[in-house]
């Protein structure tokens, strides 16, 4: 492909059929695919031998600024070389995903670039329980959290409190290891002990887990089943659902 750009691209959240036609093309002919750590095995798998591929996931112990710095300037070097650059993230590129701040640098390099969405994690992991995040008569607004702001602050500043008492559905990503404030700031926001919450771990992907509780629950749920990251957290009466539309193991 002879048309140097970057494609900020999303990969879906993991069942490798949920990328977009668009972007599936761009893997399969671009010269270099720079792409993260959730991005699945399966659609790695399907970039030919013959496209540079790059590993960018962050590297434990390193801190994110120093891993965006490096896939910044990897995407700035094969771009000047009049390279086709995939940059290929988890989910959507622009639903906390740091897609923004690197075409904010691509900009500012004045380097051409396309923003090509992606299913976000936080719509296709409840998708993939049976759980629609909106429903006539039981939720009419969502909101989209993340657990996990800045590494460097302790406690989170979106105000789950306000959240709590504005939307019928709350999602939240990178929440699992801050559950336990999470729940806190619900319960303080005025939601009932009784108020639905669905963790879908691993979601669209084949070993992906559902557990399902409320906000009294779902804590010690959470030990049991021994949850980890990746995982979407769902709190509200769409919950639901979960059991009535399970389809992709509707068995258990
Ligand atoms: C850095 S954020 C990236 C989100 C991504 N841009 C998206 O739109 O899905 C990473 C978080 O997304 C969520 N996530 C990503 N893939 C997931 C999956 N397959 N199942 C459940 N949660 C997932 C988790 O909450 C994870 O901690």
């Amino acid at each position: 492909m002879n048309s140097a750009k970057v494609f900020i691209c999303g990969a879906g959240p993991g069942d490798p059929g949920l990328i977009s036609v668009k972007g599936y093309r761009l893997l399969r002919k671009c010269d270099v695919v720079l792409y993260d750590r959730l991005v699945s095995k399966e659609l790695v798998a399907k970039i030919p031998s013959t496209i540079k591929k790059i590993y960018v996931g962050r590297e434990s112990g390193k801190a994110a600024s120093t891993h965006q710095s490096r896939t910044n300037k990897l995407m700035l070097t094969y771009v000047l070389k009049g390279k086709s650059v995939l940059r290929l993230k988890g989910g959507d590129p622009l639903i906390f995903g740091r897609g923004a701040e690197e075409a904010e640098y691509l900009r500012r390099h004045n380097i051409q670039f396309e923003i090509i969405p992606g299913i976000s994690s936080a719509i296709a992991a409840p998708a993939y329980a049976g759980i629609p995040l909106t429903h006539r008569g039981y939720s009419s607004s969502v909101a989209l959290i993340t657990g996990h702001e800045d590494e460097t602050k302790q406690h989170f500043d979106v105000n789950l409190k306000a959240v709590a008492s504005a939307v019928d559905t709350i999602v939240v990503l990178m929440g699992v290891e801050r559950i336990e404030e999470i729940v806190q700031n619900l319960r303080a926001g005025g939601l009932k002990g009784t108020t639905k919450v669905a963790i879908v771990e691993k979601g669209t992907m084949k070993d992906q887990r559902v557990i399902v509780g409320n906000l009294n629950t779902i804590l010690k749920k959470v030990a049991r089943y021994k949850v980890i990251s990746p995982a979407v957290i769902v709190v509200g009466r769409v919950v639901s659902f979960s059991r009535r539309l399970a389809w992709l193991y509707p068995n258990g």
